[in-house]
């Protein structure tokens, strides 16, 4: 099973520096909480923490959603931790059908957070079920299953240090 370069580990660095530019001018007078949705999301987050250049916290929230390569639909939140009063920043690694971090975010509101941003490395706009508003995004990226940076296949490929597409039946990304 070969495994394609679909965003480097360089536009990677790039991107998470930029936007934490970004994050960092904007959360600067706040007292923010990251809030990172385990798995997929936890290279993600602490790469973009380490080069906020703000005081923060970071939390997580475990949810389950996806078995091999197709939702299950059904969206259940293990845990997450208590918000009153927080300006939330979701960090999530893809947005794909969207029903996901809408029910997240949903739930945030219902606990009293102050305020809930998205973050999200990578959107898959092409798969959207729900509207989803993205207040900080990484990279669009085309319809395919991706791995690698915190995004795995069965568990593997978590690791990688780039953004793959696994080469399938002859399918390739470029
Ligand atoms: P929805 O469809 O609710 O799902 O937006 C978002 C969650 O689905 C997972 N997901 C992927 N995981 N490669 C992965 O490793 C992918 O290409 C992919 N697409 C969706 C992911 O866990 C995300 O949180
Ligand atoms: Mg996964």
């Amino acid at each position: 099973m070969g495994i394609d370069v679909l965003i480097s580990e360089q536009r990677i660095k790039r991107r998470v520096r930029e936007l934490a530019e970004e994050i960092s001018s904007e959360y600067k007078h706040k007292d923010l909480l990251l809030l990172g949705i385990l798995k997929g999301a936890f290279i993600f987050l602490a790469d973009l923490v380490r080069a906020l250049n703000i005081p923060s916290r970071c939390d997580f929230i475990k949810v389950r959603s996806y078995v091999e390569r197709e939702s299950s639909g059904k969206i259940e939140i293990d845990f997450f931790p208590a918000v009153e009063g927080e300006d939330v920043l979701l960090v999530e690694d893809i947005i794909d059908t969207g029903l996901t971090i809408n029910r997240i975010k949903e739930e945030i509101r219902k606990s009293g957070a102050k305020s809930v941003r998205l973050c999200a490395l990578l959107d898959k706009p092409e798969r959207r079920k729900e509207e989803v508003s993205i207040d900080y995004l990484g990279f669009s990226i085309p319809n395919r299953f991706v791995v690698g940076y915190g995004l795995d296949y069965n568990e593997r490929f978590r690791n990688l240090p780039y953004i793959g597409v696994i080469e399938d039946a002859g399918v390739k990304v470029r």
